[in-house]
């Protein structure tokens, strides 16, 4: 079987976006797959959290995750911090990456633009990202379009690595879907939905109010000239809503286009397909939420199966550069 790895960081709370380019792609490939999915809680201390924000975050998205479908009888579902080689393997493949590299992530220049605080972590994160891949020796690691461009570091990273210690890491492939890749802000459709930097009404959450999800649906940005035609660049917030309509019930976006004359169908059956996509989750979440040392025991039981991967690729980097072994 394939090996599969993904990330997600518990910064507050799951979105619409996480949902049609990531997590909907992790449910339906657990099976076909030996699957990794890691909250991962170091990557969400890069910009600055209060005390204990982000243990909550963590055992709040865990259980968001396990209510999308996550089985943790079929896939390893695990801490990125109950697991140490994440961060040893880190520091190893940080030097083995260029200033240059880091320099054109596109992630680091969004997150850090006006900042009065930037943080080396923020910096050097993709080197981490790299090493939560490398670890599991990852054949595909399924992501939104805006984690293109580190899974691409990645390979180039462990490409330099092999070709520098001698065979080390398997190099990954990022699988992006073809609907819901790029879901954007409901109210700047020019933006991506974001948990950090999205506007309120634009941003739809997993565990929000269906009432008010169909609101934000109703009063979704669109345009003055009244078609409903799949553009993204000249029509923005129409397509967006095709977007999301498509990845929510398996269609395709310029079909659908097709069915409508009108914005106002095209929104209530978009919030509609949403509504009907987020209330088993809902439900869902709300038992898990009942019972957190449950969902505690899984985390556990993930990060021992994780770190049993972990540990043998871990050695075989340290043994291939040939640092001293402790004996
Ligand atoms: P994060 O936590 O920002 O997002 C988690 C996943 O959701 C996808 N996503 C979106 N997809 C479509 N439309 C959107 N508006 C949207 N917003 C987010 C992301 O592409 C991602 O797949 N750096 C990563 C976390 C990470 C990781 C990893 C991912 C750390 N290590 C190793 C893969 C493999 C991040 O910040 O994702």
């Amino acid at each position: 079987m394939p090996r599969v790895f993904s990330g997600i960081q518990p910064t507050g709370s799951l979105h619409l976006g996480n949902l049609l380019g990531a997590v909907r792609n992790w449910t339906e490939g657990q099976h076909r797959a030996d699957s990794f999915f890691c909250i991962v809680d170091l990557h969400a201390l890069t910009v600055p959290k209060r005390p204990g924000e982000v243990g909550d975050a963590t055992l709040e998205l865990a259980q968001v995750l396990l209510a999308c479908g996550l089985d943790p009888e079929v896939c390893t579902l695990f801490v990125q911090s109950h697991v140490h080689q994440h961060g040893e393997l880190a520091w190893l493949l940080q030097c083995v990456t260029a200033m240059g590299e880091l320099r054109r992530m596109t992630q680091f220049k969004d997150k850090s633009e006006g900042k009065d605080f930037v943080s080396a972590g923020l910096f050097t994160y993709p080197a981490l990202q790299a090493a939560d891949i490398l670890l599991y020796d990852t054949d595909s690691v399924p992501v939104g379009e805006d984690q293109r461009q580190h899974i691409e570091l990645t390979r180039d990273v462990a490409e330099r690595f092999n070709h520098r210690y001698g065979d080390t890491f398997v190099l990954p492939t990022a699988t992006v879907p073809a609907a819901g890749a790029r879901v954007m802000d409901l109210q700047e459709p020019t933006n991506k939905m974001s948990k950090s930097a999205g506007s309120d009404t634009g941003t739809v959450g997993l565990t929000e109010d269906l009432a008010s999800v169909a609101k934000k649906f109703k009063r979704a940005v669109t345009d003055s000239d009244g078609e409903v035609r799949y553009d993204p660049a000249a029509k923005p917030g129409v397509s967006n809503l095709l977007s999301i309509l498509a990845a929510s019930t398996g269609g395709e976006p310029a079909e659908l286009a097709e069915e409508y004359s009108q914005y106002g169908p095209l929104k209530s059956d978009t919030a509609d397909a949403v509504v009907a996509l987020l209330e088993p989750v809902q439900e869902r979440f709300g038992e898990l939420r009942a019972d957190p040392a449950e969902t505690a025991r899984l985390l556990r039981v993930g990060a021992e199966k994780a770190r049993s991967v972990a540990v043998d690729v871990m050695a075989r980097a340290r043994a291939n550069i040939g640092l001293l072994p402790l004996t």
